[in-house]
């Protein structure tokens, strides 16, 4: 009787639970959606407009953005680090998807790096270097400003074959356009050609110029050649030198950017070459960005293919110059 019982029991029941609705499958994990653009947030804290090229740069990314539907947080840093630490930190705090510095020296990164680090937002560090470990930041796109004062170092050997003596227009003391500069003509310069002295211009045409009324007046009739870092300077000094009464083809000339004011002192007889650094960095970074969002595989490094450009073909290809 007790087994009949128990049968019953164990039929009834698995009668039961067979009948019961069946059990909500486990819920499928959310599908991430994919980022696209109009998703994307960019900061941008600008070091200045000190420049053609900045002027290029700054055009570039702002219209990128506009294009692709990226939405910009851009500032003007006035040269000024602290000004770019702030803005970095404002973006911070506004929760952007990505910060794409160009930053005005090489030093003094590492704190605000890590701020952004801590609130998972990538940086990508454009144009210029910084001194900081990469492992602080995501990326870094921009010219080899290295390569760019060799280039310029084998111009003037293939200039002055005999030796003489040249003067440097440096960039912004500390950054990593005018250090790396500064090495690689260095290291490439004839040891019979010889750097009489170096001062900074801080890539303006405003400082370019008295900067070589002082070299003109301390080293007059001793000078061979001078050596700019930007075309800003060069455009600057080169008033200095008219009015000094200096002619095109007396001192031999280069310098850096490739910018339409570069390109009109070689038509005008004044610059020997000029090395290219390209400022339109914005459709890189914008798709660096997007791939950082998305977690795809990037490449840490990614260097802008760059020439020379010289006297002979300036006239030809000026109005095709986009910068
Ligand atoms: O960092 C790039 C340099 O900065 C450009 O050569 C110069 O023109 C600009 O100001």
């Amino acid at each position: 009787m007790i087994k009949k019982i128990a049968f019953l029991i164990v039929l009834a029941t698995m009668i039961l639970a067979a009948c019961a609705p069946a059990a909500p499958a486990a819920t499928a994990a959310p599908q991430s959606k994919v980022a696209t653009y109009a998703d994307m947030t960019l900061c941008y804290p600008q070091l200045g407009a000190e420049s053609d090229w900045r002027t290029a740069n700054t055009a570039s990314f702002k219209e990128t953005a506009q294009k692709l539907g990226v939405k910009l947080i851009f500032s003007d840093a006035q040269q000024k680090q602290e000004n770019q630490i702030s803005a970095i930190r404002s973006c911070i705090q506004q929760g952007v998807d990505v910060i794409a510095l160009p930053p005005v020296v090489e030093t003094g990164w590492d704190a605000v790096l890590q701020e952004a680090k801590d609130a998972n937002i990538p940086v990508i560090i454009v144009d210029r270097s910084v001194s900081a470990d990469p492992s602080m930041y995501a990326a870094h796109i921009g010219s080899d400003m290295e390569i760019e004062g060799k280039r310029s170092a084998e111009e003037f050997n293939k200039l002055l074959p005999n030796g003489g003596n040249i003067l440097e227009l440096s960039g912004t003391t500390g950054s990593g356009a005018a250090v790396g500069r500064a090495k690689g003509f260095r290291e490439a310069l004839n040891p019979n050609i010889k750097i009489l002295d170096s001062q900074t211009g801080n890539f303006t045409r405003a400082e370019g110029k008295p900067v070589m009324e002082a070299f003109l007046k301390k080293y007059e009739g001793q000078i061979d050649g001078v050596f700019f870092h930007n075309d800003d300077m060069a455009i600057g000094a080169v008033e200095a030198i008219k009015a000094a009464g200096i002619k095109p083809g007396d001192l031999k000339m280069v310098s850096i950017d490739g910018t339409r004011g570069g390109f009109q002192l070689m038509i005008d007889g004044w610059l020997n070459a000029d090395v290219e650094c390209n400022p339109l960095l914005g459709p890189q970074t914008m798709d660096l960005a997007l791939k950082l969002m998305n977690k795809e595989a990037i490449t840490k490094e990614v260097l802008t293919n760059e020439s020379v450009f010289y006297p002979d073909k300036a006239a030809e290809l000026l109005p095709s110059r986009q910068y």
